[in-house]
């Protein structure tokens, strides 16, 4: 048979693919149960009405909902999207022309680069950041560019470290805020000076707002369409899978600049070709319907995040509380790491050298399991910190 296309190449190892594979290995080993720190996959359920609105739809059997959906969305979800928009954001969207429905986030990463980029050009990544990033650039046959986020700052994107070169060639600049895996929010003025460089250089900017809404201690998870000069450079991609619990239904959409957007939805058309309509009633009724559960759900995501970094701090080690979304972005202290946690303390978390180079001597945390497990990871992800730091110096390195 022919060798595959140069794409298989190109494309990067499917991280979660292989944390999951580690921690289904490791499982199997006899020990105490595993705690599975290393995925993000939401526990807490989807609110009754979207449930209840999905199941309604997927009983009336017209060809309204069981046919081909509209490629575009459901001129009312479209509508829902924009509601959504002016309640939270105070921006009013053409449903028209700049809101495209996509059959999960993970999808529109794929198909928004494509959008921007094409052979040879370069996306600026965050490093770190969310690795599927790298697989729309690999698709694309574009180029990545890192785009370091500083530590000091916040984890915030330092724009004057890319290089003069590689800045002329990009033509799409990526943020993720509340961020995976740094777990902080835009900082005042981050989305303003994106929006500045992404004009001034010629690219589009693109801000992953997976966790919208997931904002800690008062904070709120800012859109870049709120930032002056946005609207005609910026899109931003919305997820009802952490917000709502919603994962598996594979639906989002994407918002912003009307030319970038209609570019997904010329894709959209070419490949995925709509989403299931029940689907889309369901994210309908969760865009409209009460919100009290997203409180309930930032809450115990609070309550667990306050019990992790609790149980650390109280073994010694330092870790920053999270501003947002459901992980902790935390450096072991020297010796500790993803293999040794995973080997002596069946605690599986995400190695952050898999989020970018300046991952290296990271690992994320996820909060999204139950109460008990997150509270039996953190004392043994404490147990784990105070061993490693009463470990006479170099010991735990030779060991
Ligand atoms: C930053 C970020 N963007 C996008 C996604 C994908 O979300 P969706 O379920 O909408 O495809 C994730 C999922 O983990 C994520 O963390």
């Amino acid at each position: 048979m022919p060798d595959p296309p140069p794409v298989f190449d190109a494309l990067p190892e499917q991280y979660f693919a292989g944390i999951l594979a580690a921690a289904a290995e490791a499982r199997a080993r006899p020990g105490p149960p595993l705690i599975d720190l290393g995925r993000g996959n939401p526990d807490l359920p989807p609110p009754a009405h979207a449930i209840e609105a999905l199941r309604a739809a997927a009983a009336d059997t017209s060809v309204a909902v069981h046919g081909y959906p509209p490629f575009s969305g459901l001129a009312d979800l479209r509508a829902a999207i924009a509601e959504h928009y002016a309640r939270e954001h105070g921006i009013a969207l053409d449903p028209d022309r700049e809101v495209a429905v996509v059959p999960g986030t993970k999808t529109a990463i794929m198909l928004a680069t494509q959008a921007a980029a094409g052979p040879g050009d370069g996306v600026l990544l965050p490093d770190p950041g969310y690795p599927d990033y790298r697989s729309g650039v690999a698709l694309a046959g574009a180029r990545e560019v890192a785009l370091p986020l500083d530590p000091a700052a916040g984890h915030q994107p330092d724009l004057d470290a890319v290089p003069a070169a590689a800045r002329e060639r990009a033509r799409l600049l990526v943020l993720n805020y509340p961020s995976n895996p740094c777990a902080v929010c835009a900082a005042p003025g981050t989305f303003g000076a994106a929006v500045d460089y992404a004009r001034a250089h010629g690219m589009w900017l693109l801000n992953d707002l997976a966790y919208g809404f997931l904002a800690f201690d008062g904070r709120r998870a800012a859109s870049v369409l709120e930032t002056d000069g946005a609207r005609d450079v910026a899109i931003e991609l919305w997820s009802p899978s952490k917000i709502y619990g919603m994962a598996g239904w594979r639906i989002g959409f994407a918002v912003g600049a009307a030319e970038l957007v209609g570019r997904i939805r010329t894709l959209v058309d070419h490949t995925t070709a709509g989403v299931f309509a029940a689907l889309q009633h369901g994210l309908i009724a969760a865009l409209r319907g009460d919100q009290a559960h997203v409180a309930e759900r930032r809450e115990a995501y609070r309550r667990r995040r306050d019990a992790l970094v609790g149980a650390l701090r109280a073994a010694g080690a330092e870790i920053d509380a999270p501003e947002g979304t459901f992980y902790a972005w935390w450096r072991p202290p020297e010796g500790l790491d993803a293999a040794r946690l995973l080997a002596e303390h069946r605690v599986a978390v995400a190695p952050g050298e898999g989020f970018g180079a300046r991952g290296a001597g990271w690992v994320r945390l996820s909060l999204a399991l139950p109460d008990a497990e997150v509270d039996e990871g953190a004392e043994r992800l404490a147990r784990a910190a105070a061993g490693a730091l009463s470990a006479p110096a170099g010991a735990a390195r030779s060991s």
